[in-house]
């Protein structure tokens, strides 16, 4: 890159790192300049903070070492003005060209994202639905958050593999097959209403009332009362009996058993499709790597374990221990019976050893924060911290929390059912469309005398964008209360407003009647305060993608492109565009207008959100 097209903050990195040297000698090779963007626009562009630690540390007052690295730095070519200000902080404004080079380059150039060059694919696991029921408002976010992230990381030129860990092995399968074949369900014609009153049957025909009978003996209730109650656990115990022998034949491969096994994830995954189609989200039967997939695998992964000491017997079971936590590891039950957390070891493996690959990363609720700790250290036990060319793997989970209805409890129905996906994403296409509509009766909006077509997938893309952009734009962790009106609304920062802001460039770019190769490769003129503001902020988007990206953190491109908006209104309302002093000053607003419309369409689809032309 040359001296003229490199970012500022690269530029002003490598002067004043220089100047460092040349200050206070070699021995201060790589210490960090801290170039940092001002706290306010009369103080000028960046601010360089190394004198002040730097300074105590050495001895000399912070001040004098400030004035002397400006004079020692070479900033005549690039800043307008250099101040050494309060206790020892370097201010500098940049020139205009240093500016508008810089916003050349970024233009031409993948608007500043700079490429990871790292051949190793990343697997993201994402979505996980429990095939044995619907789709439920967890598995939303972690298919929201889980693709941006891919998108993301995509973005930068890696090859994502998104891998979609289905529970679709194990007893509650069995359990629901064994239902579905005891109540003569023609599972040809299996619908998801079927699917759930059978998931229901099976878990309470499988529960005992443990906790009843201790609650009756305690207080004395009567004898007849525990009679009945145990009854009913011995009831609990035959169903867990026959399930678990449905299992050992689903295991063994029973043909029937299988076919009908195939038909419950066809309907369920049906399902699940269309929700994910819904939320713009590309995934299908080649990202399925259920529990099943890894089903031969778990002999050989328990051996690993076994033959290297790493596991060890505990009453029957095998466990793995760790060196500083209590709680051991499951990884075998006694009745040769494999876990949850062998398929994860499986599955691991696969990703390391097969894929290749050197950074797995787990988006999955919180309260399994335990589960993958303990996975992961184990499976760096096993030797599968490391890739087969060497490359140490990075583990991740990414925990969040969950979706809280207004009374800030788990959103349940009102009958108190879990809210199905299915049902949530309908509304917000229905509170998008309805949003839409109305906003297009004004004869002034852009949408006004759209058909009702056009109306209609604006709306779709307004109701799933305001749902996805409130998911990621929160700290993930955090639980957050779902309030549709609050995420629709078009002010404030919401998917919505973002979606609008875009639009709205899109139609003064339109209203102009110029055509990008009209303003293209005309100067950028960065006068006014508004104008510098935002070229710096379009300037810091491909750090932001890479902080982003090495953090694993969506909302970071939400705050960005949020505060990008607003710096944009406060351009737009300070200088005129089609009505600026001259043609010069024209184009080049139109090309500030322009890049701010690429940046925000492009990280937008980084969030996995649309952006409408018109709205
Ligand atoms: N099916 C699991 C659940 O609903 C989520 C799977 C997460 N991924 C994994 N590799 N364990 O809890």
């Amino acid at each position: 890159m040359s001296q003229e097209t490199a970012h500022p903050v690269t530029l002003l990195n490598e002067i004043f790192s220089r100047a460092i040297v040349d200050v206070l000698g070699p021995e201060h090779e790589g210490v960090d300049p801290v170039i940092r963007p001002s706290k306010s626009p009369e103080f000028g562009d960046f601010q360089v903070n190394a004198a002040m630690s730097l300074g105590k540390r050495i001895g000399t007052p912070p001040r004098d070492l400030a004035e002397k690295l400006v004079e020692s730095a070479d900033l005549a070519s690039i800043a307008e003005t250099v101040d050494v200000a309060g206790p020892g902080f370097i201010n500098i404004r940049l020139s205009e060209t240093v500016l508008s080079d810089a916003l050349d380059g970024m233009s031409g150039n993948g608007l500043g994202v700079t490429p990871v060059d790292d051949p190793h694919p990343v697997v993201i696991d994402l979505c996980g639905v429990n095939v044995a029921k619907q789709m439920h408002v967890g598995h939303l976010r972690s298919t929201i958050i889980g693709d941006s992230l891919a998108r993301i990381l995509e973005r930068q030129g890696r090859e994502v593999l998104r891998e979609n860990h289905l529970g679709d092995w194990g007893l509650p399968i069995a359990m629901v097959l064994q239902t579905l074949r005891e109540e003569e369900v023609d599972l040809e014609q299996l619908s998801l209403d079927q699917l759930d009153t059978a998931y229901r049957a099976a878990q309470a025909g499988s529960k005992g009332d443990d906790r009843g009978i201790a609650v009756v003996e305690e207080r004395r209730i009567g004898p007849h009362r525990v009679a009945e109650l145990e009854e009913q656990n011995a009831g609990a115990e035959s169903r867990r009996a026959a399930a678990a022998e449905t299992l050992v034949l689903l295991q063994q491969g029973d043909e029937r058993l299988i076919q009908d096994w195939h038909r419950l994830i066809d309907c369920t995954m049906r399902a699940v499709y269309e929700s994910l189609d819904l939320l713009n989200v590309e995934m299908d039967e080649s990202n399925n790597r259920g529990e099943s997939f890894y089903r031969n695998h778990l002999p050989e992964v328990v051996e690993t374990f076994t033959a290297n000491n790493l596991a060890v017997e505990d009453e029957g079971a095998l466990v793995v221990r760790f060196e500083d936590r209590e709680r051991p590891m499951l990884i075998q039950k006694s009745d040769g019976g494999f876990l949850y957390a062998t398929t994860d070891l499986a599955a691991i493996r696969n990703r390391v050893v097969n894929e290749n690959a050197d950074r797995l990363i787990y988006v999955v609720d919180a309260r399994q924060r335990d589960h993958f700790k303990d996975v992961f250290d184990a499976a760096k036990l096993a030797g599968w911290g490391t890739t087969t060319d060497g490359h140490e793997v990075e583990m991740r989970h990414i925990p969040f929390g969950s979706v809280l209805g207004p009374d800030k409890k788990p959103l349940k129905t009102r009958s108190g059912e879990n809210v199905t996906l299915a049902s949530l994403l309908e509304e917000a296409v229905a509170r998008g469309r309805s949003e839409v509509l109305r906003r297009s009766e004004d004869e002034r909006s852009p949408t006004h005398g759209m058909s009702a077509d056009e109306l209609a997938s604006i709306g779709r893309a307004v109701g799933i964008g305001a749902v996805k952009y409130a998911d990621l734009s929160s700290d993930l962790v955090r639980d957050y209360v779902f309030d549709m009106d609050r995420m629709i609304a078009f002010e404030g920062n919401t998917g919505p407003y973002l979606q609008y802001a875009h639009a709205r460039i899109c139609s003064i770019l339109d209203k102009a009647g110029v055509e990008e190769e009209g303003f293209a490769s005309k100067d950028l003129l960065l006068r006014e305060p508004a104008e510098r503001l935002l070229a710096l902020q379009l300037l810091r988007y491909g750090e932001v993608v890479a902080s982003a990206s090495s953090n694993l953190e969506p909302h970071r491109i939400c705050t960005y492109l949020y505060e990008l908006s607003e710096l944009f209104n406060g351009f737009y309302q300070q200088c005129p565009v089609r009505k600026a002093e001259s043609e010069d000053l024209l184009l080049s607003r139109l090309r500030l207008c322009d890049l701010t419309r690429r940046v925000l369409s492009d990280g937008l689809d980084l969030l996995g959100i649309a952006a409408p032309s018109t709205m």
